[in-house]
């Protein structure tokens, strides 16, 4: 793609040598002062050799091609700044000079200037000027008293790197902005610019050149981020962002928090792109924006939310006391007509304001703000309710519980909905005789989580039914039913059939108790049996554990128990055909781990969480599962999870929520320090083994059979060596990494592992928080140290050892106390 050129190392004698012959040598400096001019193929490198000025071209088709004289990083090749984007040389002759009054002048073969940095701002007389690369990529032109009289940071391009900022000054009316390439190979001025809009309360946006309708108003800034760009600004633990706004200056820049080298382009089509580099070396996407269609400038007109529907596509309606302007529904465009009060506004006499939460802010550019910040919300309602033409209100600032006031007039657009970010705004409102109820929908969102698993029994619980009506009658007998088990009962001959009298070819492996066979009832119905074997001794409580415990158990990312059979020798439990086996046949194998994207992965985890979540808090019974890991956990055919297994679980009643064993039962790798050495085992215990299993998913490595060349650190050991070197973004499988585009939320998920395997349970949180810090965008925790993170830790019971299957490390171990 880029033509390179060839290089020489920067050696003055050899420059001195053949200044005079014909043959041209390439240098790299590191500085250039009013003696040397940088000729094409010549380079200016910054002092960590990241950053590297000169001229380069794209691999195209004209002769002579374009070349450009630009600023890129090195490794991997990426330009993040171009000189003469619009006036590009035709050939090898061009060259750069600095002149002894400190101006820079691209010159062509022929001595015209194509570019001059005095054109950016009124240069002055400099003292001995020189021209260098900072190691922010930052190219400088300062003289010997450190007066910059110009820098590249003051002319971007299409790509902002950390330090760099977007703004205006209001004194010298310079602005910061980026404006898009032409085309991925041609870096002249493109059709899309971002920008400060300054008009009102400042606020991000992407436009289109010629197409006024359409842009992307990345938003105001609440404190935090930008209120319509959750991916660009939100607080996480990659980067800090800062906003500052003053009579002279407002301005936005961003810094990785960590080692991380980062920028953020604006492309020919439009998009944002953040960028990341990979200990590779590779440029990564880590997350674009606008990202839907409900991102796109008022797609539903005035006092309407879009929202984006299970298919994918953006919806429009109106706010709750609000009714379309014109028919029932309208379609999606640019300039719709929106909705109007249900009940007009009446001037203040009768009006109410109410609280809409967790919007994006409405377009600012009709608005007032109080710029000292200093406002509260009731100053803000009374100041907005004294002016009949003010329809809105809100804080301008969401930190610290919220201050300073911002006032709409006119109609509110550009609004949306969203789940975990947004903030309140508070709306006119005509008064109306019946009650109107504010959403409170803060509250609704952590409720919602909660309630989510609770409509999902209340589902199973008729598809159970079903179940049982479709069997009643026929093999299924109600029996256990009756000793209050309430599980069908289903005839040995049948599973005979089913199974093909336990025919080998279906044996599918041995689980907790005894053998699995796969087996097909006369309806189709594929189920998986699993038998506690008749000669055995063993596993019969803990077979009389699981009918007992999962019989009472419905959730999507439980395994479904539909049935069993004690009649026979053999007891047997029926469940659902899990058509994908379980998760370690995935994560840990090279070929198969290819198929689970991170897309796939998340919602494992989500659903792991779900049903954790189910266990500990939500079902009626309180269970703590004491054996999650990745081979208990089972997929479906779409890739979905459910824990099995619950041999081991234990269930509590009331509030009790922990105890104490004798019997130490689990899974090394997965068991929290408390329960293998004392025994004590808690729901924290489960949401241990939940951060193990969450950092097996991300690394694809199991904890205990972890090994590394540089240590004999466990998977554990290995993560939180990384995350406190602050290299968390080496966690994560390669491959991930290359085909994401969401590593902010890998790097989440890891910080949020870490979280659950902390050494003290009461520090780990519970799985109620587990799944809303996956839910949200909330700054969380530091973790502290994790418990067993080195492998010697782990206490030698192999003598105790009863393994409970043959592929499993399963154990069940007797303590002598
Ligand atoms: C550029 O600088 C070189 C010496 O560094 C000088 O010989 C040449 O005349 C300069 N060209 C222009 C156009 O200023
Ligand atoms: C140069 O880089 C250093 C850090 O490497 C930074 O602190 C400084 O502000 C930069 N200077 C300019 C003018 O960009
Ligand atoms: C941003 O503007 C403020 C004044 O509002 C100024 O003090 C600050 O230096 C500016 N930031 C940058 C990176 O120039
Ligand atoms: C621009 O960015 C979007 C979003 O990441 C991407 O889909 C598209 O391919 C990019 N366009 C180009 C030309 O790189
Ligand atoms: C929406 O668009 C569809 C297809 O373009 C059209 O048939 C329908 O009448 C439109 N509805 C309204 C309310 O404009
Ligand atoms: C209400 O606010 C608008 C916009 O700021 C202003 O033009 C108008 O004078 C105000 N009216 C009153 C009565 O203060």
């Amino acid at each position: 793609m880029l033509q390179s050129m060839e290089k020489i190392p920067s050696l003055f004698w050899v420059s001195l040598f053949l200044l005079s012959s014909s043959f041209s040598v390439s240098l790299d400096y590191s500085v250039i002062t009013p003696r040397e001019s940088l000729k094409d193929g010549d380079t200016l490198s910054s002092s960590d050799n990241v950053f590297q000025l000169g001229f380069f071209s794209f691999d195209q088709e004209e002769q002579p091609q374009h070349r450009f004289l630009g600023l890129w990083y090195k490794q991997p090749f990426a330009v993040v700044w171009v000189a003469n984007r619009n006036n590009p040389l035709y050939g090898t002759s061009g060259f750069l000079n600095l002149s002894s009054r400190g101006d820079l002048k691209l010159f062509d073969g022929e001595h015209r200037a194509l570019w001059s940095s005095s054109s950016s701002k009124a240069s002055k007389t400099a003292k001995n000027p020189y021209l260098k690369i900072n190691c922010t990529g930052n190219l400088l032109l300062s003289d010997e008293d450190e007066v910059l009289s110009w820098q590249s940071f003051d002319d971007p391009m299409n790509t902002i790197l950390a330090g760099m900022k977007l703004g205006k000054n209001f004194k010298t009316q310079k602005e910061w902005s980026l404006t898009s390439w032409k085309t991925m190979k041609d870096p002249s001025t493109g059709e899309f610019t971002l920008s400060l809009d300054t008009r009102g309360f400042p606020q991000l946006i992407l436009k289109k050149k010629g197409d006024p309708s359409y842009s992307y108003r990345l938003g105001s800034w609440n404190g935090l981020s930008f209120t319509g760009a959750p991916a660009m600004g939100r607080e996480n633990s990659l980067f800090d962002y800062k906003f500052t706004s003053s009579e002279q200056e407002v301005n936005y820049s961003w810094t990785p928090r960590r080692q991380l080298v980062s920028r953020l382009v604006l492309n020919n089509t439009g998009k944002l792109q953040r960028f990341i580099q990979s200990k590779q070396h590779q440029w990564i996407l880590a997350n674009t924006a606008p990202e839907d269609e409900c991102d796109y400038y008022s797609i539903c007109g005035a006092y309407a939310v879009c929202g984006i529907n299970s298919k994918n596509t953006a919806s429009c309606s109106c706010l709750q006391g609000f009714k379309p302007k014109s028919g029932r529904q309208w379609n999606i465009s640019r300039g719709a007509d929106g909705c109007v009060h249900e009940t007009p506004t009446n001037c203040g006499k009768k009006d109410i304001f109410v609280r809409f939460p967790g919007m994006k802010l409405p377009d600012t550019s009709w608005s007032w703000y109080d710029s000292r910040n200093k406002m509260t919300l009731e100053d803000c309602r009374i100041k907005c309710s004294s002016n009949c033409s003010c329809t809105a209100y809100a804080n301008t600032d969401i930190r610290e519980g919220g201050k300073g006031c911002l006032l709409w007039f006119g109609d509110l657009v550009d609004m949306r909905e969203y789940s975990s970010f947004g903030q309140d705004v508070y709306i006119r409102m005509g008064f109306a005789k019946k009650e109107f109820k504010g959403r409170e929908k803060v509250g609704m969102v952590v409720g919602s989580v909660m309630s989510i698993a609770v409509v999902l029994v209340a589902v199973f619980a008729c598809c159970r039914k079903r179940i049982l009506k479709r069997y009643r009658g026929e093999n299924w007998r109600k029996g256990i039913e009756e000793e209050e088990l309430d599980l069908p009962i289903l005839d040995i001959k049948m599973i005979s059939i089913a199974t093909d009298d336990f025919s080998h070819v279906n044996f599918l492996g041995r689980g907790g108790f005894g053998p699995v066979y796969k087996g097909r009832l006369e309806d189709g119905q594929e189920i998986a049996v699993k038998t506690l074997s008749a000669c055995s001794g063993q596993g019969v409580e803990e077979f009389k554990n699981e009918v007992k415990l999962i019989a009472k158990l419905q959730h999507r990312n439980l395994v479904r128990l539909l049935g069993c059979c004690i009649q026979c020798e053999e007891r047997m439990l029926i469940y659902e055909y899990m058509p994908n086996k379980s998760l370690d046949f995935f994560i840990f194998d090279e070929r198969r781990s290819k198929e689970l994207d991170w897309e796939k992965r998340m919602n494992i985890i989500n659903g792991i969480a779900r049903g954790l979540l189910y266990l500990h808090q939500d079902s009626r019974l309180r269970i703590i599962h004491r054996d999650l890991k990745a081979g208990n956990v089972l997929l479906d055919a779409d890739m979905n999870p459910k824990i099995s297994d619950f041999g081991l679980a234990k269930s509590f009643g009331g509030d009790q929520s922990e105890s104490s064993t004798k019997r130490v039962v689990g899974t090394y790798g997965y068991m929290p320090p408390e329960y293998a050495i004392d025994g004590h085992f808690s729901v924290k215990s489960d949401v241990f083994s939940f951060g193990v299993l969450v950092l097996e998913i991300i690394t694809g490595k199991t904890n205990r059979g972890f090994h590394h060349a540089d240590h004999d650190l466990n998977l554990l050991g290995h993560v939180w060596k990384l995350w406190i070197e602050d290299r968390e973004i080496e966690v994560p499988e390669e491959n991930l990494l290359k085909e994401t585009c969401n590593v902010s939320e890998i790097l989440r998920c890891i910080h949020v592992a870490l979280l659950c395997v902390q050494q003290k349970p009461e520090d780990r949180p519970n799985m109620a928080s587990v799944v809303l810090m996956f839910g949200s965008d909330g700054s969380l925790p530091h973790p502290k140290q994790p418990g067993f993170f080195t492998n010697r830790n782990v206490p030698d019971v192999s003598s105790s050892l009863s393994l409970r299957s043959v592929n499993e490390v399963s154990i069940t171990m007797l303590q002598g106390r």
